[in-house]
């Protein structure tokens, strides 16, 4: 009931607050003998970390990940992971004026509603660094996924309405925008310096791209694989829509312009998106998510306070301007650890001729 917990074989339990000690993750269903070590866990919490860009909050935590069980001599057991990112950075005094306060865009007013209190430090458990632990779960699923030759990567598609021209996944790491396109990366920075100087907050899209996953993943009718994904992508704090291949502009198409003809040798297109009826169809999974812009601005705005009352907010905590490009690696995070989860679940039904 408490909505902590996610996936069915491959299942995590997230922890932690903001501002708190730390936070971390409890993996129950990860086979044994994968390896698995703490490098593979930091990479891709380097990736989430803040201060890699100008769209990133100064806030700069080393997220150092610590497994703390499941793992012995670089190889999973099959026993529960846990694992422990401390939180050494937290500055709890930029948020002590808005205690009282909430702010629009964020979560401050549906946490009190719901539970009656709630810790301002940073957002608390609605703050972006809950994702912290995701990413190091997804990193766990990563790696299962390596092992069957699945590839998962994500890019920026958009931000603050600059969208790729080209296409190179060769240049996502070469920019702090994980832009696959490095003019459209250099207009994008400029965009954010602007934003920036104006103390407002950008949107944008990442995309996410699987491949290798093979086709028979996915359980209808209600654990449907794209169902799956948008919900593991809905759950990220900030995304406020998903699409899966053509997505929206499938509704513009004709069928004859929709489908994707088949072929021996496959699919001719791939407006699907890899998943049809809810089953992988064997071609790469495609998902993109649309993220709001990071609620927290120094522009002024309208709210109340805690009794009720009228009052106005300039944010000045430590935020970022987009919650793109940290994102992205969650959003990776998130698609590995459905695919992670389906690959298991067909595993465990698979009917074998020999058995
Ligand atoms: C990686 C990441 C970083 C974020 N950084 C901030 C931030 O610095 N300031 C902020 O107000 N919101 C930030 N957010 C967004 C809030 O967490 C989110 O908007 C809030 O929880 C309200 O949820 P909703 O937008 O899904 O309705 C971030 C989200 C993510 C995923």
């Amino acid at each position: 009931m408490p909505g902590n917990t996610f996936g069915t074989l491959f299942r995590i339990t997230t922890w932690g607050e903001s501002h708190g000690r730390g936070l971390g993750v409890v993996i129950d269903g990860c086979p044994p003998r994968i390896p698995l070590d703490e490098e593979m866990i930091q990479s891709m919490l380097n990736r989430r970390r803040p201060g890699g860009s100008h769209a990133s909050t100064p806030r700069r935590e080393p997220d150092s990940a610590v497994i703390m069980s499941g793992v012995f001599d670089g190889i999973t057991t099959g026993t529960p992971i846990m694992i422990m990112v401390e939180n050494r950075d937290a500055d709890s005094t930029a948020y002590e004026p808005h205690a009282e306060l909430f702010r629009p865009g964020h979560g401050d007013i549906t946490y009190q509603v719901k539970y009656g209190i709630r810790d301002w430090r940073g957002g608390g458990r609605s703050s972006g660094r809950e994702t912290v632990a995701r990413v190091a779960a997804g990193a766990v699923a990563k790696a299962l996924l390596l092992k069957e030759n699945i590839e998962i990567s994500a890019y920026t598609l958009e931000l603050g309405g600059i969208r790729i021209e080209t296409f190179n996944m060769d240049v996502v790491d070469k920019n702090m925008f994980y832009s696959p396109d490095m003019d459209a990366a250099e207009r994008m920075e400029a965009r954010v310096i602007q934003i920036k100087e104006l103390g407002d907050s950008i949107g944008g899209i990442v995309a996410v791209i699987a491949k290798g996953v093979p086709a028979g993943l996915g359980d209808p009718v209600f654990d449907k694989m794209d169902a799956d994904l948008a919900k593991a992508l809905m759950s990220i704090g900030a995304v406020k829509g998903v699409e899966i291949g053509a997505g929206f502009e499938a509704a513009k198409k004709q069928g004859s312009e929709n489908n994707d003809p088949i072929t021996a040798d496959g699919f001719l297109s791939n407006n699907a998106g890899g998943i049809l009826a809810g089953i992988t169809n064997g071609d790469d999974i495609v998902v993109r998510a649309a993220v709001k812009p990071i609620p927290s601005i120094l522009i002024e705005q309208k709210t109340i306070d805690q009794s009720g009352k009228s009052r106005t907010i300039s944010t000045k905590g430590r935020h970022d301007v987009s919650a793109i490009p940290r994102i992205n690696v969650v959003c990776e995070a998130m698609v590995s650890l459905v695919i992670a989860d389906h690959f298991l679940r067909q595993r465990a039904i698979q009917w074998n001729e020999s058995t």
